[in-house]
């Protein structure tokens, strides 16, 4: 296996927190009630305890039978910009924030995030997959909702410390959960005219889950939505808060009248598929091939980028990446759900208004070519499987 060991993550956040106790002005930004570590009156003890944690046993979770939702987990992490800089961030034990009430992510929404996820691998390794690429994209939303950049080294950096002060929180090889990561920066002094924050927070917490769906690799049912989760030159392309808003009051009627998600389309012509809430849509054709959605107007999710290399290159499957009417899904053999929360969430049925479009894969499995994708992609996640080189960061 190809592993690109990055540094030491705990020899770097002990340092980190050195350095930071050498400093004793508040942050920019740093409320009273803020507890960052470094503010721990009894050092001694604060490193005897944090010895002792990165030595003991995992927490007392029930691994398998969590769901995706939050848990809180003992560090997380923070930076804050200011007069045009970012500070040199660090981990705080507080998951709290205290805002002004006029703060630019309260009233203009100023916000955006990512998500990615630890896996304990086979061999029992820590590590995190392409988190280059949330990196990345974090650097693309923050331009276009006009946010400062957060380089993309300090991100991987911070994700790397996040996760190893939370090593007790990584869920165990073998019991279906991991730990999602969640960064997301937000405009945080007062606005009131609409126009860009001048200052923000950089943050990641992270928290264990289990599945996206209740069921786990169960086929759902979706719904086309009348509902548009994106605009034509809007915001669908980026990790914006905004854009999960838009989405809430279509997934609440979804869950209501008894569907899993929605597929939206797109939003200019209604005719093409586009996304769901949260993943990206995958198809297999009847005669095998892999078909996923274009659009300017959907997030480009790294699962099914990922997906689409491993289809060409570890699976000898033909891809398309292309427009995808609605009416041609009908024909399809088998259709997923892909990104970080979902993985491979295969859909058995979707319901157009009314008339329902029954996959040939059925109500009880997975198709049998996503079920090779499932296996191939989450066997390089959890280290059974050899990793194209850059894929998995270790972190310890
Ligand atoms: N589409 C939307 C709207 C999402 O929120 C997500 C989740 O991040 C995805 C797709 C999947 O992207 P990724 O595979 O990068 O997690
Ligand atoms: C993710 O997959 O990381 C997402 O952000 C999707 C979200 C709906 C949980």
């Amino acid at each position: 296996m190809i592993f690109i060991l990055t540094f030491s993550v705990k020899r770097l956040i002990i340092e980190n927190e050195l350095e930071q106790s050498d400093r004793s002005a508040p942050k920019p930004g740093e409320s009273a009630r803020s507890t960052a570590v470094t503010e721990e009156k009894d050092q001694a003890a604060f490193y005897q305890k944090r010895k002792e944690e990165s030595s003991m046993e995992k927490k007392n979770i029930d691994w398998g039978n969590i769901g995706f939702g939050y848990i809180q987990t003992d560090y997380r992490y923070v930076s804050y910009f200011k007069n045009g800089a970012w500070d040199n961030g660090q981990i705080t034990t507080d998951a709290n924030i205290v805002l002004n009430e006029c703060a630019g992510v309260l009233q203009y929404a100023q916000t955006i995030f990512e998500g990615l996820k630890a896996y304990t691998t086979e061999d029992g390794h820590i590590v995190t997959f392409r988190p280059d690429l949330n990196a990345e994209r974090l650097e693309q939303s923050a331009q276009r909702l006009e946010m400062p950049v957060f380089p993309r080294d300090r991100f991987i950096d911070a994700v790397n410390q996040v996760v190893a002060a939370n090593e007790a929180f990584v869920p165990p090889y073998g019991s279906g959960a991991t730990l999602y990561i969640r960064p997301y920066m937000f405009g945080s002094n007062p606005v009131i005219g609409v126009k860009p924050a001048e200052e923000y927070q950089f943050r990641i917490l992270t928290t264990p889950v289990g599945p996206y769906f209740k069921g786990g690799a169960k086929p759902i049912t979706i719904r086309v939505s009348d509902f548009d989760r994106a605009a034509p030159h809007g915001t669908g392309h980026i990790k914006a808060g905004l854009n999960y808003a838009m989405s809430l009051h279509a997934i609440v009627s979804a869950h209501k009248e008894g569907y899993d998600e929605n597929m939206y389309l797109d939003p200019a012509t209604r005719t093409k598929v586009e996304e769901t809430g949260g993943a990206n849509f995958l198809f297999v054709t009847k005669d095998g091939k892999v078909v996923t959605p274009k659009s300017s107007s959907i997030l480009p999710s790294i699962t099914r980028r990922s997906l689409v290399y491993v289809a060409k290159e570890y699976l000898g499957l033909e891809v398309e990446e292309r427009e995808v009417l609605l009416s041609e899904v009908s024909d399809m053999a088998e259709c997923g759900l892909c990104g970080t929360a979902a993985v491979i969430s295969p859909v058995g049925k979707i319901v157009d208004h009314g008339k329902e479009i029954c996959l040939p894969s059925g109500m009880t499995e997975m198709g049998p070519v996503t079920k090779k994708l499932y296996e191939t992609l989450t066997g390089i996640q959890m280290g059974r499987i050899e990793a194209p080189e850059g894929w998995i960061h270790v972190i310890k």
